[in-house]
């Protein structure tokens, strides 16, 4: 018995130390790419010795490798950073995939400045006219990149009456004589207008000043040489490939230009000569490497060395090589085993400038973010290193604190800085908190916001918002959604009685029901806690439950409750016969047939800081938050995006922001001509604080027409 088991056992081992392939993680959220689809399933084979595992971007397989559910991957420089920060520094380099072959770096970023200038020491470039490339090709540079060469020689102000932004604008235009620093400073349009007029002089070198544009003769990577050498600036920001072309060391620039009339200004201040770039580079961005687990790294290193001499067409039984050569790289670029693997620090750590580059911010300035769970917690602080590599400021940091309302009050108590906030909380949010909402989650594709109907069931008399006058309904919390949705919507079809407060008039609206949450000692109200049965925790699950079972006649509810709850969504013993079919919403026409209609339709989630936060302190934390979701959201432009805010987090949906979230949106867009009427948010901000003047003027009628009958029985 005991030789068979231990037979068994070593059977197994054999064939485990067989069949062992390494895991190589994808960044395919969708699975729908040439990788997954065609290349992936080359790696099924017995004699493979790799095999594909998907990540929704490149940092999630970045999480996949440390958490040992992948072996390896491609990552960019940036991902490298990142994983510097990760605890468990688990990781190793194995090979560089070089674009062009024998190049150290991806780029090099340099200085160059005009001999005639007489700039010989960093402090010289005072007063001096700067040409740097601009902003607006993301493509080609970081931020961190584009800002570091002032960074590193601008005296850095921070007076916190402006904005981040704003102080190191302010920064290089008192520094600088003049410059040319075209296109968008900043993400909003107007903001930047405003910022131009106020520092013209960073655009004043410009071959149109007044547009100061990604259009101009001097904006992008060339365009700064341009502005050197046709004679406007004494130093240029530029990459070594584009200078040597423009200078005439390699081919393909302009005719006219003389290296001779300039030199690299080296970041201690040294000169040399243009055809000698060596030890002047002020940043180098490493290539784009394959990182594995160190345990599994010399494995990989092994069998990416199989891959040598692949050719990507061949199709006999090493299928699995050309396949995992296409997924690792495209075939014009090179693989390069590095001599001995090295860990991320290491290998960055080669590279001029980068580290440093990397661990520059200004002012110091912090942004708290409060979660209440630990998976939006581990988010946060993914997002967070993602954000500062790609040159998000200010910087995230995220504390975690254990619920919704714990996350309120830090705000409040200045604990934390901002939050993100359910529409269900959003009025407790407001009115016990003092909280105000900056940005909205929002999706084109209406089945993604939250919406908020009228649930009955199918075969129940009741036709219309009118016919619930003394009927029963539950709620999921006072002030939450549902209760809104009433508030605002029975006040503006002026079902409500004239009496005051909303939840007094609701009181007498409704025969009963449940509003948990509502003040338990204000004996009128008594009703409206009669469905609850003292149990004081709804959500909206119970809500709808309390109709399900027959407890009450409507309830107010989102779709999303009414889907998962029904047609086997639910096995819980009161949900799991619940048929789809079984409910149907009121319409806010009674003769209108649209099955979904809704009363009310909310963001799912908004950003919201203290209500007495300045309004430079509130723009930072909107500037900081529209760029991440632009970096990092499903309009970003690249193929491989580098982290994805608004997808599933390690199995996980919904994660500290919404999973279909495409886009904030501010107040003011949520209610855009052609976007759905009824948006909760607006209906909030403009429902009248509830008033008893009606119930005076009706108090006045009735004893009007009293007076008139008697009038009349007098006459006659
Ligand atoms: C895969 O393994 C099976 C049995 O383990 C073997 O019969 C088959 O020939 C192998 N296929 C290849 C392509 O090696
Ligand atoms: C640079 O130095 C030379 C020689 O000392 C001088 O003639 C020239 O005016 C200086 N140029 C500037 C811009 O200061
Ligand atoms: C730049 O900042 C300083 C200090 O805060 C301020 O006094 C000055 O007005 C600012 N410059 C402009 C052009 O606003
Ligand atoms: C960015 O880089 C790509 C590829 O190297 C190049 O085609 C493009 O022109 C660059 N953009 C600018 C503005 O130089
Ligand atoms: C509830 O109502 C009672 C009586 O009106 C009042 O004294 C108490 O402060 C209220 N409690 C809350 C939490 O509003
Ligand atoms: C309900 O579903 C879950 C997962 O879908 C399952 O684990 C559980 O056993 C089910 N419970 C019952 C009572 O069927």
């Amino acid at each position: 018995m005991l030789w068979i088991t231990i037979f068994l056992v070593a059977l197994t081992v054999v064939s485990q130390l067989h069949a062992v392939k390494y895991r190589i993680c994808v960044v395919d959220a969708e699975r729908k790419s040439r990788e997954a689809l065609k290349y992936c399933p080359m790696l099924k084979g017995n004699e493979s010795k790799a095999e594909c595992v998907f990540g929704n971007s490149r940092l999630d397989c970045l999480r996949m490798v440390a958490d040992d559910e992948a072996d390896f991957g491609v990552f960019n420089a940036e991902d490298l950073v990142v994983a510097l920060n990760y605890k468990t520094n688990d990781f190793s380099v194995t090979h560089e995939i070089q674009f062009f072959e024998k190049e150290k770096y991806e780029y090099e970023v340099m200085t160059v400045v005009r001999k005639s200038s007489n700039i010989t020491r960093l402090s010289q470039l005072r007063g001096k006219n700067f040409c740097h490339p601009g902003f607006g090709d993301d493509s080609n540079w970081t931020e961190i990149i584009l800002k570091f060469f002032e960074a590193r020689v601008v005296p850095q102000q921070c007076d916190p009456s402006l904005s981040l932004e704003e102080n190191a604008i302010n920064s290089s235009s008192s520094f600088f004589n003049a410059a040319c620093k075209a296109g968008p400073w900043v993400l909003d349009p107007k903001y930047d207008e405003e910022l131009k007029a106020k520092y013209p002089n960073l655009c004043k070198l410009c071959d149109s000043p007044q547009s100061c544009s990604t259009m101009d003769k001097y904006w992008g990577r060339v365009g700064s040489l341009y502005c050197l050498t046709d004679g406007l600036g004494d130093v240029a920001w530029g990459r070594l490939d584009d200078i040597n072309q423009h200078f005439g060391i390699t081919p393909g620039g302009p005719s006219n230009v003389s290296p001779d009339d300039y030199n690299f200004l080296c970041d201690d201040g040294s000169l040399a000569p243009l055809d000698k770039p060596q030890d002047c580079t002020w940043v180098a961005h490493p290539w784009q490497s394959i990182l594995a687990r160190r345990k599994s790294a010399e494995g990989v290193q092994k069998v990416v060395s199989l891959l040598k001499g692949t050719s990507t067409t061949s199709s006999t039984a090493s299928a699995w090589k050309t396949g995992l050569q296409l997924i690792l790289h495209p075939s014009s670029h090179y693989v390069l085993p590095l001599d001995t693997v090295v860990v991320p620090e290491d290998y960055l750590s080669k590279a001029p400038g980068f580290r440093s580059a990397n661990s520059m911010h200004r002012c110091g300035n912090v942004l708290r973010m409060c979660t209440h769970t630990s998976a939006e917690h581990t988010k946060c602080n993914w997002l967070k290193r993602a954000a500062q590599v790609y040159g998000v400021e200010p910087v995230l940091s995220c504390i975690l604190l254990h619920s919704m309302e714990n996350c309120l009050m830090a705000v409040h108590n200045n604990l934390a800085d901002v939050v993100v906030v359910t529409p269900e909380w959003m009025t407790i949010a407001q009115r016990k908190y003092d909280l105000k909402s900056l940005l909205y989650e929002f999706s084109r594709t209406p089945a993604n916001m939250v919406n908020v109907a009228a649930v009955v069931k199918s075969d129940s008399p009741i036709k219309s918002l009118t016919d619930l006058r003394g009927k029963k309904a539950c709620f999921s919390q006072f002030e939450g959604i549902g209760w809104n949705s009433v508030v605002a919507v029975f006040q503006s079809k002026s079902l409500l009685p004239a009496v005051c407060p909303y939840e007094a008039a609701i009181g007498q609206f409704f025969s009963e029901a449940c509003v948990p949450g509502l003040n338990e000692s204000v004996s009128s109200l008594k009703n409206m806690l009669s469905l609850c049965e003292g149990n004081t925790h709804f959500d909206e699950a119970d809500a709808f439950k309390c109709i399900a079972i027959g407890k009450g006649d409507v309830a107010f509810v989102t779709w999303k409750t009414v889907i998962s709850n029904t047609d086997g969504a639910n096995n819980e013993s009161w949900a799991a016969t619940l048929k789809f079919g079984d409910f149907r919403s009121l319409c806010m026409d009674s003769n209108s047939d649209d099955k979904y209609c809704y009363l009310s339709w909310a963001s799912p989630g908004q950003v919201m800081v203290h209500s007495s936060l300045t309004e430079v302190r509130a723009g930072e934390v909107y500037t900081a938050f529209k760029k991440m979701s632009v970096l990092f959201g499903p309009s970003y432009k690249g193929s491989r995006v580098s982290f994805n805010m608004f997808g599933p987090f390690n199995g996980q949906k919904n994660v500290l922001f919404n999973d279909f979230t495409e886009q904030f949106e501010d107040f003011e867009s949520l209610s855009y001509a052609g976007r759905r009427p009824r948006n909760l948010q607006h209906m909030m901000a403009s429902l009248k604080k509830c008033s008893v003047v009606s119930s005076g003027i009706a108090w006045t009628a009735k004893w009007l027409s009293i007076v008139a009958v008697i009038f009349h029985s007098v006459l006659i």
